[in-house]
């Protein structure tokens, strides 16, 4: 077996921290690859950034479309970001040509998964560890892990701005706005931080959980989104004093009704599980049977975790594994049954 050759369109947050990764632990990462993976070509749209990463030897390609075709990449992977624009355009074509996707777009698995599992056909497909929960593994978990069972619930906290935020309010009792900023310089927030904020992010994650762990349609349509907006520092202190922690959730569990869907703050019990995870870290609580309960936590945003599981797609695809079209039932995720996102 050669290298194996990677294309990445995004060099922001976590682009530039794959590109460090795959640099720090070359070594580490070609003896569980079972041979070498290198970056050979790169594209964003400012050339002239400094990306705080050797770029040496690596070719520039001013148009990301380009990677999609070019037969020098062996693997296109997209931190671009969007559910539409370059980073559809661009994992579109390269699943036409037959190029295997990599991926840490929530909003673009979350939005039109369906129709890239229609270009998939049989080809080596797109994986998104990256997507959901930063540096936990909790697709590969749900997918390989638990594969035998029969998942009653997924839920838990899935937004590390969120998080984040909340966290410094109640420790620091710090404003709002002020602790946004940190989250956004810190590299944790979305491009436009009100999907993190108003819960859009964390449905993205939760309808991406829910196909996956229940391996059918979601009626995603019916998925109540708050955000933490309108949470105050009084709201947070008012928790505190009655001894619970406000955490915005993501809730999907299986009833003879259906799935139900919702994403929303809570207050929790400050001796549960969920209260202890603080800062930019997620938890994924999931249920099932003949399993119990599983509590997987870990940062759940910015560069390292995230580029931690983009990097292990990466390993997957160099010892060939194969993943199931997008590693969900086919019609799990179709567009018509996606988030309706404008309407949050
Ligand atoms: P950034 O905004 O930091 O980086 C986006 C990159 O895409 C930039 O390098 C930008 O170029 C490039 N870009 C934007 N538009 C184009 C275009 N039209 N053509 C070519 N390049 C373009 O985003 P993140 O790194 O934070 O996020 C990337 C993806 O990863 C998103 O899907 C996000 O949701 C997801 N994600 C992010 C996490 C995080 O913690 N940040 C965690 C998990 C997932 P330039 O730099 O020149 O402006
Ligand atoms: N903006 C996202 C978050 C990035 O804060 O959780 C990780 O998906």
């Amino acid at each position: 077996n050669g290298e194996l050759s990677v294309g990445i369109a995004g060099l922001g947050t976590v682009g530039a921290g794959v590109v460090r990764l795959l640099q720090e632990n070359a070594a580490i990462i070609a003896a569980r690859a079972g041979r070498p993976v290198r970056v050979v070509a790169v594209s964003a749209r400012d050339r002239t950034r400094d990306r705080g990463v050797s770029l040496e030897g690596i070719r520039w390609v001013e148009d990301p479309l380009v990677l999609a075709t070019d037969p020098a990449v062996d693997v296109v992977v997209e931190l671009i970001g969007g559910a539409s624009g370059a980073a559809r355009d661009l994992v579109e074509a390269a699943l036409a040509a037959g190029k295997p996707v990599v991926t840490a777009n929530k909003a673009l698995i979350a939005q039109a998964g369906g129709d890239l599992a229609g270009l998939i056909r049989g080809g080596p497909g797109i994986r998104f560890e990256a997507a959901v929960a930063g540096g936990i593994p909790v697709i590969k978990a749900l997918r390989e892990g638990l594969g035998a069972n029969r998942i009653a619930s997924v839920s838990g906290i899935f937004n590390g701005t969120c998080n984040y935020m909340l966290t410094r309010m109640r420790d620091e009792k710090m404003e709002f706005a002020d602790v946004l900023a940190e989250a956004q310089a810190l590299g944790y927030a979305e491009a436009d931080p009100s999907a993190d904020i108003d819960g859009v992010d964390t449905a993205h994650k939760l309808a991406i959980l829910a196909a996956i762990a229940f391996g059918r349609q979601v009626d995603f349509g019916a998925v109540h989104v708050e955000g933490i907006r309108r949470i105050s520092a009084v709201d947070i202190a008012f928790a505190d004093e009655l001894g619970y922690r406000i955490k915005l959730l993501g809730i999907a569990r299986a009833s003879e009704a259906g799935i139900e869907t919702r994403v929303h703050p809570a207050m929790v019990p400050e001796n549960s599980a969920l209260a202890k995870v603080d800062g930019v870290n997620n938890a994924v609580v999931i249920s099932g049977e003949p399993v119990g309960d599983i509590v997987i936590q870990g940062r759940g945003a910015g560069a390292g975790p995230t580029a931690s599981a983009v990097v292990a797609d990466l390993i997957d695809l160099a010892r060939g594994r194969q993943t199931p079209m997008l590693g969900m039932a086919p019609d799990a995720l179709r567009s018509e049954a996606s988030v309706p996102m404008a309407a949050h």
